[in-house]
């Protein structure tokens, strides 16, 4: 679908988005930077969180990412505003977006696979009540294909007769990147309705992306290849890491080393060089939810054969995880009961402070099991995060009783190693590699392990200083 050249669509000059999370806050953000004539205004049923949006102290914003900061500084207060009072935002709106969360169902049919849409539901109800006027609605969170049917038969079912278009706008952001993957994206992909109002509605939005990104990058198409193709993204990505993965184990057992098979095949222009980074698995609050709920779409349109072989790609990232945390076991002599283990990195990737799904958890509570004393260095991630995460993992049964292992978080990396039996790496933070590791090995105790899970340290030189280095793949 290209764009129609006799379409005049509507100016937008006032934004709402519905969830102030890593999506809403910097997409938004960026909106309101790009485009200064239009005002934005991100809503939020937690209220804490847009205090934290709204607060004096930059650095305790509800997400860390580079360079959101000084957007904030920049436009809060005179085109960007965060609000509780969604109701009024919804009213005052042309363009409303969700980008509320999507989380796997944790109930009731579809358990543990299927996407949960009841906060996708609740906004469309939202919207369908307090609406005074005409409305396109923009659906950016990652949901299943055909969920715009869902919103549009809510928004429809009203007794008002404004109008109502549905797009399909997926967000490809990737944390730790998010303002640069905003400001210079690979595309923008606008799903709308085949029809004279849907193209309308899918210009007003071109026309605001067109402020910064050429017409090339942004690619219209229909609703549901829109909303299927963001599944997609994810799915071959995270297969890219499965498949890499899948290969280290087979490199451990042959002598070949992963990092010159990526070389070898990524240079290879069908293949690429990216995303061939062989590590501990990946994490992140996409890419399993996203394949386990294209897995119960395929499921549930009777494909089990395409359903299996998503599947497998989620299984080989459990695997990783799985055999990182047993290795370690099986090289400090079978168990690690009341053993220092140093984890450095519990965020899902470097530069964020997000932690969901990440691999470094699953390796906690698979070394907790077996009672070692964990303690964690992270430059971004808060204690109360990681007490969370293990309660979360653990079902509720990770409490520090006595029997259990023990976690201790650290400020510093140096008291972290201190005394350690062996550190692992599960965050491939960039400060890591300019410690000064003759220091970190003389206070650790020997043997002194080291598990490098992201391949990022120089392992010549940790095996000079007298480290018994492991790293994936190799
Ligand atoms: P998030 O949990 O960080 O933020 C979602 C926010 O929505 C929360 O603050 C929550 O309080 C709010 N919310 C939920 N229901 C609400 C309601 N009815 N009214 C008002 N606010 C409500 O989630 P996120 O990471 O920003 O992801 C949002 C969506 O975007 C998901 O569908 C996700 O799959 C997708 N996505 C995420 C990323 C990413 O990197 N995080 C990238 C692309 C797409
Ligand atoms: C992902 C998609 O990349 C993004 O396009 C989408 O919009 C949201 O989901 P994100 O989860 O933020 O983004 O991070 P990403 O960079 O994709 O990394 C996901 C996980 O894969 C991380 O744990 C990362 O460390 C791991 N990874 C990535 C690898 O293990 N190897 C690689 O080569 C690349």
């Amino acid at each position: 679908m290209s764009a129609s050249k006799n379409i005049k669509p509507a100016k937008i000059t006032k934004i709402c988005c519905i969830g102030a999370g890593y999506v809403g806050g910097p997409t938004m953000s960026v909106i309101a930077k790009m485009c200064p004539e239009i005002t934005v205004t991100i809503v939020d049923i937690n209220k804490e969180k847009i205090a934290q949006w709204n607060g004096d102290d930059l650095d305790n914003l509800p997400i860390f990412e580079n360079g959101l900061k000084e957007i904030i500084t920049e436009r809060r207060g005179k085109n960007l505003f965060f609000s509780t009072d969604i109701d009024q935002a919804i009213k005052d709106a042309q363009m409303i977006f969700i980008s509320v969360n999507t989380p796997t169902k944790t109930y009731g049919q579809g358990k543990g696979m299927a996407a949960d849409l009841k906060y996708i539901e609740l906004c469309a109800r939202q919207i369908a009540t307090v609406a005074t006027s005409d409305k396109i609605v923009v659906e950016k969170s990652t949901i299943p294909v055909r969920t715009a049917q869902t919103i549009k038969q809510i928004l429809d079912n009203t007794s008002s007769d404004f109008k109502f278009q549905i797009l399909s706008n997926p967000e490809f952001l990737s944390e730790g990147t998010a303002i640069k993957d905003l400001m210079n994206p690979d595309r923008v992909l606008i799903g709308g309705e085949q029809s004279k109002a849907g193209e309308e509605a899918i210009e007003a939005l071109a026309a605001i992306y067109s402020r910064w990104i050429s017409q090339e990058k942004i690619i219209r198409t229909n609703v549901w290849s829109s909303e299927l193709s963001k599944l997609t993204a994810n799915a071959f990505l995270a297969q890219r890491i499965s498949s890499i993965n899948a290969m280290s184990a087979l490199c451990e057992k042959t002598g070949a080393n992963i990092e010159e098979v990526s070389l070898a095949i990524g240079m290879d222009s069908r293949i690429g060089s990216k995303f061939l980074q062989a590590s501990v698995g990946f994490g992140g609050s996409c890419f399993q939810k996203d394949i386990l709920n294209l897995v119960y779409i395929s499921q549930t349109l009777g494909l089990p054969e395409v359903a299996h072989y998503w599947e497998n790609v989620l299984i080989i990232n459990d695997y990783q995880k799985t055999r990182f945390a047993q290795n370690i076991i099986s090289t400090l002599f079978n168990t690690v009961s009341s053993k220092k283990i140093t984890f450095l990195g519990w965020a899902f990737k470097k530069e964020t402070n997000d932690t969901r799904e990440s691999a470094a958890i699953y390796v906690a509570w698979e070394l907790l099991q077996d009672q070692a004393d964990i303690h964690v260095y992270d430059p971004k991630v808060t204690v109360d995060q990681i007490s969370r995460d293990l309660k979360l993992v653990s079902k509720g049964l990770f409490n520090g009783n006595e029997g259990q292992g023990t976690i201790t978080i650290h400020k510093e990396p140096y008291s972290a190693t201190y005394d350690a039996h062996a550190i692992a790496i599960l965050t491939e933070w960039d400060e890591f590699k300019t410690y000064n590791w003759q220091k970190i090995y003389d206070q650790m105790k020997k043997p002194a392990f080291l598990f490098d899970g992201r391949n990022i340290l120089d392992r010549k030189q940790l095996d000079t200083i007298g480290f018994q280095t492991y790293q994936i793949g190799k």
